[in-house]
C-alpha cells in the first residue's frame, strides 16, 4: 500500500514537472513573439549630414507608427559596414536598410551611372523630377531580381572638385593630378578625359588618402566636404556642380516580403515622411556647409564660368557617346530634359 502511494506520488511529481516545463516553454514562446522586429540601418556618413539625419528621422517615425513593434538601429560613419561591405551585407540580410550613393550600385546595374554623367542635370529640381518620373521609378525597381528592393530616392546634391595642388578652372588644369572616385567607369573616364588619374577608395578612407597624398583631390557635396573636414587636407574648391551625389534607400527583399502588411504600410509612411525631410535638409545643409567652408578661409573657391563649363562639356563628348547605349537613351533624355 505504502509502495503504491509512493509510486502515485512520483508519477504526480513527474507530471507536475512536465507541465511546468511545457508552461515555461509556452511563456518563452509568447515572450519571443512580442519582441520587436529589428531593422539595422547602416550608412557611411556623419550623423549631421542629410542622410544621417533622415535615417534618424525614419527611426523615430517607424518606431512611433508601429507602436514599438519595430526597432530601428542606425549605425552611421561606416561603424557597421563600409562601402565595400554594405551591399553584400544587405543581400545576406545582415543589415536590413542601407542608403548608398547611387554610383555605388554600378556593379548591379550600370544604368545607375546616370548620376555621374557630367553636366547632365539642369538643377536640383531637375534631379528630383527625374527621380519622381517614370524613368527614375523604373530604375528604383530594377534590383528586385538581385533580392533588393529600392524604396526611395534621397536626392543629396551636386558634386564639386577639391584638390591640394592648384586651382582647377579649365579642363587642362587637371592634367597629371590623381583623384579619388566612388566607383564605376563613368567617373574613371571623366578623369581620364581630363588627363588625370583616378582610384576608387571607400568613403571611410578618403580623408587619410588625401592627407597621405595617395590622391590629390576628390569630388563631393559641400556637406560631405565640410563634415569630413577635407578642408584640413585640401586647398582648392571648384564650384562645378558637374555631377550628382544622391542616395537610394534599399532593403532586403526576403526581409521586406516577410513583414506583416500593417507593419509594411507603417514603414512606407515613415519613409515617405523621412524622404520629404531629407530633400529639404539636403538643400539647407549644403548651403550651410558652403558658407562654413567659405568662412573657414581654408579653401580657395573658384566658380566655373559658362565658358569654362562649355570647355568641360566639349572634353566630355566621347563620354556622352559611349555611355548613352549603356545607360539607355530614354533614361539619358529624361535626365537631360527634366526641369
Ligand atoms: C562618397 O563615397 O563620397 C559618398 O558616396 C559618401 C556618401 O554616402 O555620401
Amino acid at each position: 500500500m505504502l509502495k503504491f502511494s509512493r509510486n502515485i506520488f512520483i508519477a504526480l511529481l513527474v507530471l507536475f514537472l512536465v507541465l511546468t516545463l511545457v508552461a515555461c516553454g509556452n511563456k518563452q514562446e509568447g515572450e519571443k513573439k512580442s519582441e520587436p522586429i529589428v531593422i539595422k540601418f547602416s550608412h557611411v556618413v556623419a550623423e549631421t549630414t542629410p542622410k544621417g539625419q533622415a535615417a534618424l528621422k525614419f527611426k523615430e517615425l517607424a518606431e512611433q507608427k508601429t507602436g514599438g513593434k519595430v526597432k530601428v538601429e542606425v549605425y552611421p560613419s561606416s561603424q557597421l559596414f563600409g562601402d565595400k561591405e554594405e551591399l553584400e551585407a544587405l543581400i545576406a540580410n545582415n543589415v536590413q536598410f542601407i542608403a548608398p550613393s547611387v554610383t555605388k550600385l554600378v556593379g548591379l546595374n550600370p544604368q545607375f551611372q546616370i548620376v555621374d554623367i557630367p553636366f547632365l542635370f539642369k538643377s536640383e529640381e531637375a534631379a528630383l523630377k527625374f527621380y519622381q518620373g517614370p524613368e527614375g521609378q523604373k530604375l528604383l525597381k530594377s534590383l528586385e531580381d538581385k533580392g533588393i528592393i529600392g524604396l526611395a530616392w534621397w536626392p543629396n546634391g551636386a558634386k564639386h572638385f577639391t584638390n591640394s595642388k592648384r586651382p582647377l578652372r579649365r579642363p587642362e588644369d587637371f592634367k597629371g593630378l590623381k583623384f579619388r572616385t566612388q566607383s564605376g567607369g563613368v567617373l574613371e573616364e571623366q578623369f581620364k578625359l581630363l588627363g588625370a588619374g583616378s582610384q576608387t577608395i571607400p568613403f571611410g578612407e578618403v580623408y587619410t588618402a588625401l592627407q597621405n597624398k595617395t590622391v590629390d583631390g576628390q569630388e563631393n557635396t559641400f556637406n560631405n566636404i565640410d563634415t569630413q573636414k577635407y578642408a584640413e587636407v585640401q586647398k582648392y574648391l571648384t564650384v562645378s556642380g558637374h555631377g550628382r551625389l544622391d542616395y537610394v534607400v534599399l532593403t532586403n527583399k526576403t526581409f521586406w516580403d516577410s513583414l506583416p502588411e500593417d507593419i509594411k504600410k507603417a514603414l512606407e509612411e515613415a519613409l515617405a515622411e523621412a524622404t520629404e525631410y531629407e530633400i529639404k535638409l539636403s538643400t539647407e545643409l549644403n548651403q550651410k556647409s558652403m558658407e562654413n567652408l567659405k568662412k573657414s578661409g581654408k579653401l580657395e573657391f573658384y566658380y566655373l564660368t559658362p565658358q569654362d563649363r562649355e570647355a568641360f562639356i566639349k572634353v566630355f563628348e566621347p563620354l556622352y557617346k559611349k555611355y548613352e547605349p549603356i545607360i539607355g537613351k530614354e533614361i539619358m533624355d529624361a535626365a537631360r530634359n527634366a526641369e
